[in-house]
């Protein structure tokens, strides 16, 4: 190491990212570079597209809903395991956004309508990571919970509301995980770029709660160079290029920031290199790791989806007998949607469609398509294609610049990929991509997907085709690319090669499916098979077209005609249970007509076999519901997600979901954050307050009447005096009670949930009305909390 100090260009350069994902290294400093990866339900390594094989966990709301420290601290360390395998230094996540307007398109990726719960499970999974040197980044600060004009929607939000709702997760996982690096949202929050806002950075994060961490911008998210180093942000990413560099040392120079704001944000880099082993002798990384395709990840993530899992409701048919006979019905019966879309998604080693899942445990199983679920054509599923000449997975990718020449001919195991990347080492910009594979025989659906005008080849028809962009956000055709597809009958294996020239950056593929039964014949087939069957299991659900990052939904309504299918298999079926694969509430019009549904998440890589333990009950779903499900779109406290003129007011203020729902401010839900079933029965007995402050302490009792082991999650309400302070959770926790049996539990108020913000600061809650509760819908007792 070079004892002289860096001059002021050298310590500006380390500020933004050597590439897409890394960070450059300097050997004055002994800094090595490091590496970045999404995050938050796997670690995708380096590469948007066709990087390594890795873990696809359970989606954050699944996880979120088994309301346990435990399970959110495994994960972390899980996902700490992943990122060793990749030698990654920082795993961006997790997720701490709320679920204000159920439409927001990302919600899957985040934990819940709650600042508390998702606090303390982002305290957890920070925890989880960081106990064993790979660093987390709590995203995205702050007030980022929809993605309609994401890169520059102003969220106004009153200070009150920001402190006690959208900061609180922050706080938490500051305070009680010291999370190494946090992340500048893309959005304004009240009139200032998030990545520019020194009154939240500087004055509460680094400031009031005395953070000694990194704050990086989203990608792409920095605009400019003094307000935004002014403003506390530390790191500019991606990079090599961006608004610092040159400006930055410019600002300095002609006094607009001090270079002592550029050491304080190199002293935080380093802190967090140091941190995550990238200094000095640099990290050894960990070679003894479970293969992310093999049983023991297989043992783990079955066990984290089913547990998180719950039953919303039940007359009693679940769990079912391995013996029952099953129709099992529905598009994502056999095309789970495992992950939602975006920067989150991964290239798993499997995802087991539900539909495998049962057929392995349950003896008689009638298997039937539904109705389309899609409206967009998207990439070939692993399986569909391979490579033409070498048989291998896949499809060839040639890539050509506007010269002609050919830049780039490689395999891409995935039928979706780049054209460009910032940092892909081409001699020219990409401007023809040409795409080839050989798919089955049979009806096809085939097509292509990108942005630009050129022609699909199939069984010696061309077709022309004509792509638009379909988005202003700058990863908008990258994560939802346009697409177009057509259907054909081909008598074996044939070629299919699409060729487009290039007219803007989005994502790239083939697609390739068997052509689907109609609609009609859906539905008649299924109710057919559901009348022969002892009980019928249908399948509905989301997929990554309403479950992704830079698109929010416009209804809560299943899509496609999947209603119609529940109906016809209700009015044909004996019993008819329903499993819901989605991360995110849905609508449910048939929900008094069938027996019990069962709300699956996006379950992730094992998703079929954490469905089946589920239904069998050899894994209990314990799931608690983490958001409110209204009972009809705009049935909620806050549900427009549009700006208007560029600015999107928080204007339910603190009555987000349960809290604007019990002050009526919204019609009762269907179900009420913190509801689920399980497959135990409770009675609650005496329930009494041990202390009263700083925050309540309550002593609760209660029996497991039902004939088998259950976990039961104890939740505790405050509802403050005050008439402007909403009713929320100040607490919980879990209890494994064997059948017939007995426990006593204490839940510990957190005070941070029992106080509000006053022009004065914080000004603690003392006297209102505690409820033990299931779920606002299920109170268990009662008591006063009196100053
Ligand atoms: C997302 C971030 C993500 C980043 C890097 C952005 O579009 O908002 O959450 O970490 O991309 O992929």
């Amino acid at each position: 190491m070079d004892d002289a100090p860096l001059d002021l260009e050298a310590k500006v350069r380390l500020l933004t990212g050597a590439t897409m994902f890394t960070l450059r290294g300097e050997e004055r400093l002994g800094l090595h570079p490091m590496a970045f990866s999404d995050g938050p339900t796997g670690v995708r390594g380096l590469d948007f597209t066709g990087g390594p094989i890795t873990c696809l966990f359970p989606n954050a709301t699944l996880l979120a809903s088994s309301w346990s420290m435990e399970t959110a601290a495994e994960v972390g360390s899980l996902l700490a395991e992943e990122a060793e395998r990749q030698h990654i230094h920082v795993v961006l996540g997790p997720t701490v956004n709320l679920h204000r307007s159920p439409l927001g398109g990302r919600l899957f990726e985040a934990y819940s309508e709650d600042p508390l719960l998702t606090g303390h499970l982002a305290a957890a999974y920070v925890s989880g990571l960081q106990s064993q040197g790979i660093g987390a980044c709590v995203k995205h600060l702050v007030a980022n919970e929809a993605e309609t004009e994401r890169h520059g929607v102003d969220s106004v939000v009153d200070e009150r509301t920001l402190r006690e709702l959208y900061l609180l997760p922050f706080e938490i996982a500051v305070e009680d995980a010291d999370a190494w690096s946090v992340m500048a949202a893309y959005n304004d929050v009240n009139g200032i770029p998030a990545t520019e806002h020194g009154p939240i950075v500087n004055g509460i994060l680094k400031g009031e709660w005395g953070w000694r961490g990194l704050v990086m911008s989203d990608w792409f998210a920095t605009r400019t160079a003094g307000p935004a180093a002014n403003g506390g942000l530390d790191l500019v990413m991606p990079g090599p290029d961006g608004p610092w560099g040159p400006a930055l040392v410019e600002a300095v120079r002609s006094g607009e920031v001090d270079e002592s704001v550029v050491d304080d944000h190199l002293e935080r880099l380093l802190r967090l290199a140091d941190r995550v082993g990238a200094t000095g002798d640099g990290r050894t990384w960990r070679t003894d790791l479970p293969a992310p395709g093999g049983d023991v990840r297989r043992e783990q993530l079955t066990r984290l989806a089913a547990s998180g899992m719950t039953v919303l409701t039940n007359d009693g048919v679940l769990p079912l007998a391995p013996e029952t006979s099953v129709a099992l019905i529905g598009r994502p019966a056999i095309e789970t949607t495992c992950m939602g879309g975006g920067s989150a998604a991964v290239r798993a080693p499997h995802q087991v469609s539900i539909a495998d899942g049962l057929v392995e445990v349950v003896d008689g199983v009638m298997l039937m398509d539904g109705v389309a679920v899609r409206a967009r054509p998207r990439a070939a599923l692993p399986g569909m294609f391979t490579v033409p000449k070498t048989g291998e997975p896949g499809m060839r990718v040639r890539m050509y610049g506007a010269s002609g020449a050919l830049l780039a001919d490689s395999v891409s195991a995935e039928a979706r990929t780049v054209g460009f990347m910032p940092d892909q080492e081409l001699a020219e910009p990409v401007a023809r991509v040409v795409m080839s594979a050989i798919v089955p025989g049979g009806a096809m659906r085939v097509g292509v997907l990108g942005v630009g005008d050129g022609t699909v080849r199939v069984d010696g028809t061309t077709y022309d085709v004509h792509l638009e962009s379909e988005s202003d956000d700058i990863g908008g055709d990258f994560l939802r690319p346009p697409g177009w597809q057509t259907d054909v009958v081909l008598d074996g294996p044939t070629k299919l090669v699409a060729d487009l020239t290039l007219a803007g950056w989005a994502g790239l593929g083939l697609v390739a499916e068997p052509t689907p039964p109609t609609d009609d014949e859906a539905i008649a087939a299924a109710a057919e098979a559901a009348r022969g069957a002892e009980v019928a299991v249908v399948v509905v659900g989301l997929t990554e077209e309403q479950e992704t990052e830079a698109f929010d939904k416009s209804t809560l309504a299943l899509p496609g005609r999947q209603d119609e299918l529940v109906a016809a298999v209700a009015a044909a079926a004996t019993r008819t249970v329903v499993v819901v694969n989605a991360a995110t509430p849905v609508l449910m019009p048939w929900r008094d007509e069938v027996d019990a549904i069962l709300w699956a998440g996006l379950p992730g890589q094992e998703g079929g076999h954490a469905v089946a333990a589920a239904l069998l009950g050899t894994i209990e779903p314990t799931g608690r519901l983490v958001t409110t499900f209204p009972a009809a779109d705009g049935g909620s406290p806050a549900w427009d997600v549009v700006p208007t003129d560029g600015r999107l007011v928080y204007e339910e203020g603190v009555h987000v979901g349960y809290r604007g729902h019990a002050a009526r401010r919204a019609p009762a839900p269907a179900y009420w954050f913190g509801h689920g079933l399980g497959y135990g029965e409770w009675e609650y007995g005496e329930v009494s307050l041990v202390a009263p402050s700083p925050a309540p302490i309550v002593q609760v009792s209660l029996v497991n009447v039902a004939a088998r082991d259950s976990r039961e999650v104890v939740q505790l309400y405050l509802q403050p005096d005050e008439d402007d302070q909403p009713i929320r959770l100040i607490g919980w926790t879990s209890v494994d009670v064997p059948a017939g049996q007995g426990a006593t539990v204490r839940i510990h108020g957190d005070p941070r949930a029992c106080r509000t913000w006053t022009d004065s600061g914080w000004r603690p809650l003392t006297s209102g009305r505690l409820y033990v509760a299931r779920g606002l819908g299920d109170l268990r007792g009662e008591l006063e909390l009196t100053r």
